[in-house]
């Protein structure tokens, strides 16, 4: 394998590109992922201030649909042409907003420009539901032009090549999507580390370190507690860092936090993996309250549910705990083992501060042996 890649790894030429027409049909389909150590703040063209690394999901998913034919002769080839459905009707913001990515693309992939583009994607949970789907949708987007340039240029045959160049391309499109192209690998991480080997800011990889079986089909219950769009976007929200006077000590932080949850995971020490996660979880929302101008993305439930979760936890001595993303949600984390009681408690305690009760189920995928 070759971590010395650069960008100029990426770039891709149209020579290859055959004379025949072509067209035909991609289907990908790729998971949510939450963040344990948080991706909060970057640079230069998304790349992250700070490793990050997260759970994969498997019930949160985006499928996305990509049909292809070639231009003819006449028709510019400097220009995307592109038509974009999400949950079956013509969606124009989106479509925007993808045109504007692909178009950021064209320099450096300019195949892109040779064939005409209809997409179809489609998220598995309520799309009213308060989650971020930048990350699924950019990383099913990314592996569909992966084959899109396979098919057209005869490239990315080899699969750590693709995989990795499908990160890549999420990467531009959201920092967090790097992490979505690996549906059945239980965790990933993106951003240089000395504490794992080949990791890289470019692209995200699989993690290669142990797991304990603990931390092995671990559940992940996403609560709803606000459904509307966050007040502060992704984009904002980093931007905030450069200006937030704990950024240096935050990224020095989660280094630490990124080695100890590396032995936690290994060891199978729940203790310590519940101290990094809601450190983890706390730290973001703490520097969002401490940026100028201040965001409090937390709702009145959001913090009920946290007490709740960490009194059962004391209670029950059972491991469950916490994480939140860039918004009011809150990502309900336990073992495979203690599922049925933490399934009681969200039910009769946690859902009376769910927006209309709402709650979604996940795991992480099933490793198989
Ligand atoms: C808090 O990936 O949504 O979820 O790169 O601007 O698209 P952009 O940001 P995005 O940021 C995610 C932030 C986070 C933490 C994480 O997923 O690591």
């Amino acid at each position: 394998m070759n971590f010395s890649v650069t960008d100029n790894d990426f770039f891709k030429e149209t020579s290859l590109l055959s004379k025949e027409e072509k067209k035909g049909t991609i289907t990908h389909k790729s998971p949510s992922n939450i963040a344990l150590i948080k991706y909060w703040g970057k640079h230069g063209v998304q790349l992250p201030n700070n490793p990050s690394l997260s759970f994969t999901l498997t019930n949160a998913f985006t499928e996305t649909r990509l049909e292809f034919a070639t231009k003819k002769e006449g028709e510019s080839k400097s220009e995307i042409s592109l038509e974009f459905w999400f949950e079956n009707e013509k969606n124009g913001k989106f479509e925007q907003k993808i045109r504007k990515f692909l178009e950021s693309l064209l320099p450096t992939q300019p195949f892109l420009g040779f064939v005409h583009l209809k997409i179809y994607s489609q998220n598995s949970f309520p799309h009213s539901a308060g989650i971020a789907s930048s990350a699924s949708s950019m990383a099913a987007l990314a592996l569909c032009l992966c084959d899109l340039e396979k098919n057209l240029l005869n490239t990315l045959q080899n699969e750590e090549e693709f995989y990795q160049k499908a990160s890549y391309l999420a990467r531009l499109g959201s920092g967090s999507a790097a992490r979505s192209v690996y549906s059945n690998i239980p965790i990933t991480t993106w951003g240089q580390t000395e504490t794992i080997k080949n990791t890289s800011d470019l692209f995200a990889s699989p993690y290669s370190l142990p797991i304990h079986a603990i931390f092995q089909n671990y559940q992940d219950t996403i609560l709803i507690v606000s459904a509307e769009e966050k007040s502060v976007s992704s984009r904002a929200g980093h931007a905030l860092m450069e200006d937030n006077p704990f950024a240096q000590t935050r990224y020095n932080l989660a280094h630490s936090n990124l080695k100890k949850l590396i032995l936690a995971l290994e060891k199978g020490d729940t203790e310590t993996f519940i101290e990094v996660v809601e450190n983890e979880a706390f730290v973001l929302h703490a520097l969002m309250m401490c940026s100028s101008p201040p965001f409090i993305l937390m709702e009145t439930g959001t913090l009920t549910i946290i007490k709740k979760i960490q009194k059962y936890r004391q209670e029950k001595n059972i491991p469950i705990c916490f994480t939140l993303d860039a918004g009011a949600n809150v990502h309900v984390l336990y073992p495979k083992k203690f599922e049925k009681e933490c399934l009681t408690f969200i039910e009769n305690e946690l859902k009376p501060f769910c927006f209309e009760g709402k709650y979604l189920i996940d795991q992480l995928p099933v490793i198989s042996k």
